[in-house]
């Protein structure tokens, strides 16, 4: 694992939007993993702007949104499909075949687990997850606990994640369960990218670093990885000497 510190977030997230850049250049038909959120939104814009503006090709790659909250419909503004579909498969005009997402109003949750797993087995694996960090360590919906081989999940929210996730909702939501991608599918990915901008995360990322490698504190699954980068802006980091 490396870290990778950035002197705020728009120079982090250039970082971050130039790997997704890389890795379609490198293989046309890449799968992309990505979490939804704060942390993402201004890689997601650069991502798109500078593909648009380039001459790459960019119509065989795969977008895989890394989690959903269960229960919210695609349309409300607050769900992760809706992240995707206003940062990512509009402007940059994605057939449906390059979008991969969890439905989660499907009434067989555990059969859409499976459909994704088999979407992504079916496409060669993931070759880059660009992933967020929650304030209690989360990735995706992996709350502290989880198991590290599980592939896609429903999983109950930790309560960390029910009252921080309302961030992203106009109106007051009832959180209760979640479906992710798994840290299976993160051992496997090809490249992981975990990034954390701004100094509500400087503490958990400090721990993340720092502590025990243990799924009480999931994100530290990093340090596990033999091609994984933390890239974090100078507030991210403010904690790291202490
Ligand atoms: C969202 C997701 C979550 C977030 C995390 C950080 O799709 O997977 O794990 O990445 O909760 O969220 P922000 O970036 O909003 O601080």
């Amino acid at each position: 694992m490396e870290l990778k510190i950035y002197k705020d977030y728009e120079a982090l997230s250039e970082a971050a939007s130039d790997e997704m850049i890389h890795a379609i250049k490198n293989n046309p038909k890449a799968v992309i993993c990505m979490a939804s959120g704060d942390s993402p939104r201004l890689t997601a814009g650069l991502f798109v702007e500078k593909l648009l503006q380039s001459n790459i090709d960019y119509s065989q790659f795969t977008l895989v949104a890394l989690d959903e909250w269960i229960g919210v419909p695609p349309e409300n503004p607050g769900s992760c499909y809706y992240f995707f579909r206003q940062y990512i498969f509009e402007p940059l005009k994605l057939s449906p075949d390059q979008t991969v997402f969890f439905n989660a109003l499907a009434n067989d949750l555990k059969a859409e687990c499976k459909k994704m797993d088999n979407t992504i087995t079916a496409r060669g694996g993931i070759d880059l997850m660009l992933v967020g960090i929650g304030m209690n360590g989360h990735i995706g919906f992996n709350e502290p606990g989880v198991s590290e081989n599980l592939y896609a999940h429903v999983v109950p929210l930790d309560e960390v994640t029910q009252s921080v996730g309302q961030k992203y909702f106009q109106q007051s939501m009832v959180l209760k369960e979640g479906i992710t991608l798994g840290f299976q599918h993160l051992k496997e990915s090809r490249k992981v990218i975990l990034i954390a901008n701004g100094s509500r995360k400087a503490g958990i990322i400090k721990k993340t670093l720092q502590n025990e490698i243990s799924m009480q504190l999931p994100a530290t699954i990093m340090r596990k990885h033999s091609n994984s980068i933390i890239m974090i802006d100078e507030a991210a980091a403010a904690e790291l000497a202490d």
